[in-house]
């Protein structure tokens, strides 16, 4: 039995910090989006679609790009709305998507996987839940086990919209937490009483819905580690069946109202890497089981169980157990990932509802994939799902040659060195030291990588 000495593991890892905690990508695709060109458009979308096979099964996600309130680190392609109608239109606006991509498919695809994201997919009203689910049921056949899951802000949430939405299926949603310290709260703008939340899940699980998912955040303005452990303390007391703990990405030259937030406040480095292995400690400590790079869930999780079968995959949305590996994306800045290739659609609302009122996909960008896309991504998704690949036998599986990724010696050989990775025979590991450093890891899978400071959060 190998016995781990926690400080001094510690230690090691924070030791390493200046070479590799680092900006990095959070490879929830590969290529990364920074490959994403105009290139591919909405013709060559359009293409994918139809050379798709008419029995294919996929996965669907919708974009609800609106919320009550902003929170000052929100990094996602979201604005403030304070009544329904503006809602209400784009839900529309999505309908005539579905219509436009339907005209392109082959068949009446299964559909065994739907995902609400947002904003607040919790503004939507009864009318809004019952268009939108009435339109992806025509559309597409959503088996009757599908997994369907929606983001919800806490404070917004009331048993209404979870009747409504559990009428047409929800069987799984994941509250945003961050931190439950009133002090972090207020330093980014973001109110959220602990009562809340319990009353949220009460209402969800006398529902019967089966998955509740918690997102916390660390590296948060004014957040020590003890706030990031008081925070799940007190969630676990709920038992939900998943956790997410992310790092807060700052990009203020992205997102313009991160700058609201005070950088002196933000925890350095060495803060956020101890912020998250107290919190991964002390979730599997209560019971949890710790799945890629930020995901916790109980045993009896599908999640779970699918990462001690090595069934884990990663995509736009985080991780998951393995499901259909077409995505097809709706709403403004929605990514689908076909076997093609990869296609962003225009980020901007009005752009995204005048390519419609054209007749268009609003498709803005995307990644036509090349085999050694395939290969690469297939070695940099297990990776960040299992911490482990064999390199000759995925080289084999997509016909290249054994020394196919020579380029990439060098860098394993200082990672081995530097004791973030084993490497037996062809079989590369990460260590249980190199784990916060896995982006860094599978960067050196990356063909494209160059190092571009400023273009990724940090890597830990
Ligand atoms: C799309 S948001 C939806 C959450 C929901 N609207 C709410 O506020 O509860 C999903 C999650 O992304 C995470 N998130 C948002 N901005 C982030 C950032 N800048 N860095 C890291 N995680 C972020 C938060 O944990 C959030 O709960
Ligand atoms: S965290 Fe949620 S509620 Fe807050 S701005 Fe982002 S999407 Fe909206």
């Amino acid at each position: 039995m190998t016995v781990v000495d926690l400080p001094s593991l510690q230690t090691r890892r924070r030791d390493l910090l200046d070479t590799y905690g680092v900006r990095a990508p959070r490879y929830t695709s590969y290529p990364t989006a920074v490959q994403f060109t105009p290139a591919i458009n909405a013709e060559i979308y359009g293409g994918w679609l139809e050379s798709l096979p008419a029995d294919e099964v996929v996965s669907l996600y919708a974009h609800i790009p609106f919320c009550r309130r902003l929170c000052w680190y929100c990094g996602c392609n979201t604005r403030v709305v304070n009544g329904g109608s503006a809602v209400s239109r784009y839900v529309g606006r999505l309908s005539e998507e579905l219509d436009l991509v339907q005209a392109r498919l082959p068949g009446r695809f299964k559909a065994t996987q739907i995902h609400l994201g947002g904003g607040t997919p919790n503004v939507l009203s009864d009318e809004d839940l019952a268009a939108l689910f009435g339109k992806l049921r025509r559309v597409f056949d959503v088996t009757g086990d599908a997994e369907i899951s929606a983001e919800i802000d806490p404070v917004v949430f009331n048993a209404d919209w979870a009747r409504a939405a559990v009428s047409h299926g929800l069987t799984r949603v994941s509250l945003g937490v961050q931190d439950l310290t009133p002090a972090v709260q207020r330093a980014v703008n973001r109110n959220e009483p602990f009562s809340v939340i319990v009353e949220a899940v009460r209402i969800l699980r006398g529902l019967g819905v089966p998955s509740v998912n918690f997102d916390v955040m660390y590296g948060l303005p004014r957040q020590a580690v003890s706030d990031v452990l008081n925070t799940l303390s007190q969630l676990v007391t709920l038992r939900p069946d998943r956790l997410a703990l992310f790092g807060y990405a700052h990009v203020p030259w992205m997102k313009a109202h991160q700058k609201l937030i005070n950088e002196a406040e933000l925890p350095d480095a060495v803060a956020r890497l101890d912020a998250s292995e107290a919190a991964a400690e002390f979730l599997m400590a209560v019971g949890y089981e710790r799945i890629g790079l930020d995901h916790f869930a109980l045993p009896s999780d599908p999640l779970a169980i699918a990462a001690r079968e090595g069934r884990t995959m990663r995509n736009f949305q985080g991780y998951g157990a393995s499901g259909p590996q077409t995505l097809l994306g709706f709403g403004a800045s929605a990514i689908s990932q076909l076997r093609q290739g990869i296609v962003q659609n225009v980020t901007a609302e009005l752009a995204w509802g005048q390519a419609l009122d054209k007749g268009l996909l609003p498709t803005a960008r995307g990644v036509a994939l090349t085999a050694d896309d395939r290969f690469r991504g297939e070695i940099i998704e297990r990776l960040m799902c299992e911490f482990t690949i064999d390199l000759a036998e995925t080289s084999a599986a997509h016909g290249f040659p054994a020394d196919v990724l020579a380029g990439a010696e060098p860098t394993l050989a200082t990672l081995e060195r530097d004791g973030l990775i084993t490497r037996e025979g062809s079989v590369v590991s990460v260590t249980p030291l190199g784990r916060p450093y896995v982006r860094a890891v599978c960067a050196a899978f990356d063909a494209y990588l160059e190092p571009e400071a400023g273009r990724h959060a940090l890597a830990v």
